[in-house]
């Protein structure tokens, strides 16, 4: 515009300052997902495929989320009478602890952003978090409590 009107150097500046936004953009978004992990999924991927033992029944309290490991991932766990529940602990949103979360129903939220996940199934109820949360099938042998990827058996199973 400055340009036909004669401006040149007014026109170049006008079009050097829309370049530096443009590159001040593309670096603020690279920066926040890559350096700031925004709109990144934070909750661990790699669970286990196969039923691995994780602690003996007897050592998990009932109606209290509780912070389980199985191999290299964290995981919260809820007793509730003859059900366990089991999902990745870090969040999928910034990766706060779902262990020190609350339970509310059968589900739990987060206590970083109030994110809320289902103990049934992973799925985000209430965001921020637009990721599920990993999910893990559960079931009881010889007394010890065995998690895998619920995603390989959608349903988890009952102790006994
Ligand atoms: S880290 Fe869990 S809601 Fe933000």
């Amino acid at each position: 515009m400055e340009r036909r009107r004669g401006n040149r150097a007014s026109g170049i500046a006008n079009g050097l300052t829309g370049f530096a936004f443009s590159l001040a953009g593309a670096w603020l978004g690279g920066h926040l997902v890559y350096q700031e992990k925004i709109g990144v999924n934070h909750a661990p991927q790699q669970l286990p495929e196969k039923f691995v033992a994780i602690m003996p029944l007897d050592e998990l309290p009932q109606g209290k989320l509780y912070r389980a490991r199985a191999g290299d991932v964290d995981l919260v766990l809820l007793r509730r009478g003859e059900r366990i529940y089991a999902l990745a602990e870090k969040c999928a949103h910034l990766g706060g602890p779902l262990a020190e979360g609350k339970i509310e129903g059968l589900s739990v939220r987060c206590p970083w952003h109030s994110s809320r996940f289902s103990l049934e199934n992973g799925r985000v109820l209430d965001g921020p978090a637009s990721y599920d949360q990993p999910c893990l099938a559960v079931r009881v042998r010889n007394g010890m409590i065995e998690v895998r990827n619920a995603r390989i058996n959608s349903n988890a199973s009952r102790t006994g």
